[in-house]
């Protein structure tokens, strides 16, 4: 890793950058959607960017050709190329923890990863060697019997993005894998893994604690709880943490503490951001749901998107073009919401995984130099698959007050692939039926329907001009998921990057981390008083106090 050097801080507030009063000033002028259509009937082809598999349609956005130039020249004034380059060259851009960020060596082929980062494909191999075990049946319990099911403990990027890629990819899960039920438990209340320990026999369960810094209570607590509940069952426990553990982290001393035997340990590095890091040993459930090989393939695809990112022309690159799009909507038109609407079951948990990725990036009020910022920065990011959202929060959307832009996700073709599905025909036919939903709705939030407003018919008007993108993949394959996911990462990173702010570190969370940790005495029956609270907290531990008492 490269040190810090002070004349590279080149970070400043948006504002104070020629373009933005450029910007602002046509941010107030701007055109509706439909007039931008009027004008200009190639809009539809004209306004689309392709890589690795992925097209991004970003017609539906209320841009003109004069703002894309400008901000294009934004992009340019803030030096975007020369940070996409530091970020690969592992240099500091994680400025208020003194750390690169390479999760992208990550997903880099080993013949071209440079020597120091050998460690990578040997952590890659480990993993591999595991998922063997465990799949073929090698791997045993404490009574002999196979591992029938594996229970990934985590939360945050230790949880979203395995569950969410698992999820999305399961129709391609290997021989191995259709041997394996792979769960996720992540919530500190205990209540998903109460669920499971009433279903899973304890013999041929197999948790993977993941956990970066592997001090993070939630899955720490969680972890504690299936140790004691082994423990019912089995009183060697040098055989049940053999047997029934694999610890994740780029802590291994705190693994080894844990008790984590060594041969299960799987390593990863400070400088992959928790929230980037599913292309480390962090997606072992991920390999031992779909496979190795499968992973591998999510891994090529997207360093197909990192090669794209990397040498296209700013004004045809698809990750810079996704965010310099957000920039224009959240700091110049003041859009605060963004919908992510993928019109695809597969990816159930693809919103949640991105509210971490986004929110928890770029949901930051200070520069890298700690300057407070005078403009909006990350937009609340909130998303459901389509057709449901359809019947929950589109009406807002629609004939709400605020403004939202949206991205609907969807994949062109669907169940003629290499995996054959029975009931073919219903199901293609179904696809079609979503696909055209999805048109349809960004459509009518684009453009409005229904009369001009009057006594009558208001109810029924729809105002449109909702700007929205539409990102079509050829097929949702791992290849295709990889890159979908480093296209939002490198968006993120070089929305970052225009905001002058650190998409890398966290210090909002882990405030609230620590008060949680001194608050836990408050609510034990013999309180003292003597934590200094608020009279709010105060009342409601004391209600919950008397509460238990009651019962
Ligand atoms: O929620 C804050 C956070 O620090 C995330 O950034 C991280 O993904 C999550 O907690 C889990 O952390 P760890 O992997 O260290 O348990």
């Amino acid at each position: 890793m490269k040190n810090k050097n002070v004349a590279d801080l080149d970070y400043c507030k948006l504002s104070l950058r020629n373009e933005y009063a450029a910007l602002m000033e046509k941010a107030d002028s701007c055109l509706s959607l439909s007039e931008l259509f009027a004008r200009d009937p190639e809009r539809g082809e004209r306004l689309r960017c392709q890589a690795a598999g992925l097209t991004l349609d970003y017609s539906k956005q209320s841009i003109t050709d004069e703002v894309f130039e400008e901000l294009l020249k934004l992009a340019d004034s803030c030096q975007l190329p020369r940070h996409i380059n530091k970020l690969f060259g592992g240099d500091i851009v994680n400025l208020s923890e003194d750390k690169a960020a390479l999760h992208t060596a990550l997903r880099t082929p080993a013949e071209v990863l440079p020597d120091e980062l050998g460690m990578i494909s040997a952590e890659l191999d480990k993993l591999a060697q595991l998922v063997f075990k465990i799949q073929q049946g090698v791997w045993r319990g404490f009574s002999g019997k196979r591992i029938t099911d594996v229970v990934n403990l985590g939360v945050g990027g230790s949880d979203l993005g395995p569950l969410m890629v698992s999820h999305a990819l399961d129709e391609y899960r290997d021989e191995g894998g259709k041997n394996l039920k792979v769960h996720f438990a992540s919530s500190m209340d205990g209540s998903q893994l109460f669920q499971l320990m009433e279903h899973l026999a304890p013999e041929s369960t197999l948790f993977i604690v993941s956990s970066k810094s592997f001090t993070t209570i939630d899955t720490l607590s969680n972890a504690q709880t299936v140790r004691d509940w082994l423990g019912h069952y089995c009183s060697d426990e040098a055989m049940l943490l053999r047997c029934h553990f694999i610890g994740v982290s780029a802590n291994r001393n705190r693994m080894t503490q844990w008790g984590i035997h060594s041969e299960n340990q799987l390593e990863f590095w400070s400088w992959v951001g928790g929230r980037f890091s599913l292309w480390s040993a962090i997606g072992l459930p991920i390999a031992l749901s779909v496979g190795v090989f499968a992973f591998r393939r999510l891994l090529a695809g997207a360093f197909q998107m990192d090669l794209h990112f990397r040498s296209a022309p700013l004004a045809e690159n698809l990750p810079v073009i996704m965010a310099l799009l957000g920039v224009w909507n959240v700091s110049f038109r003041d859009i605060r919401a963004h919908a992510i609407l993928p019109y695809d079951g597969r990816l159930k948990f693809f919103p949640s995984y991105l509210e971490q990725l986004e929110m928890e990036s770029n949901g930051k009020s200070v520069t890298q130099l700690g300057e407070p910022v005078d403009y909006m920065t990350c937009p609340v990011l909130w998303g459901e698959v389509g057709t449901n959202a359809q019947h929950a929060f589109y009406q807002l959307l629609h004939q709400g007050t605020q403004p939202v832009v949206s991205d609907f996700i969807i994949a062109a073709s669907r169940y003629d692939g290499p995996v054959q599905q029975p009931h073919q025909d219903a199901l293609l036919k179904q696809h079609d039926l979503n696909i055209s939903n999805c048109l349809a709705q960004s459509r009518v939030l684009a453009f409005g329907a229904g009369e001009q407003p009057g006594l009558l018919n208001s109810f029924r008007h729809y105002p449109g001009n909702q700007p929205s993108s539409t990102l079509v993949l050829n097929r949702l394959e791992p290849e295709s998921m990889g890159a979908l996911i480093a296209a939002y990462e490198h968006k993120v990173f070089c929305q970052a990057v225009i905001w002058g702010i650190n998409p890398f570190d966290q210090w909002g969370v882990e405030q609230g981390k620590e008060v949680a940790v001194k608050l836990q005495s408050i609510l034990q029956p013999g309180y003292d008083g003597s934590e200094p609270v608020d009279s709010s907290t105060q009342a409601l531990a004391a209600l919950i106090r008397q509460q238990r008492n009651k019962k």
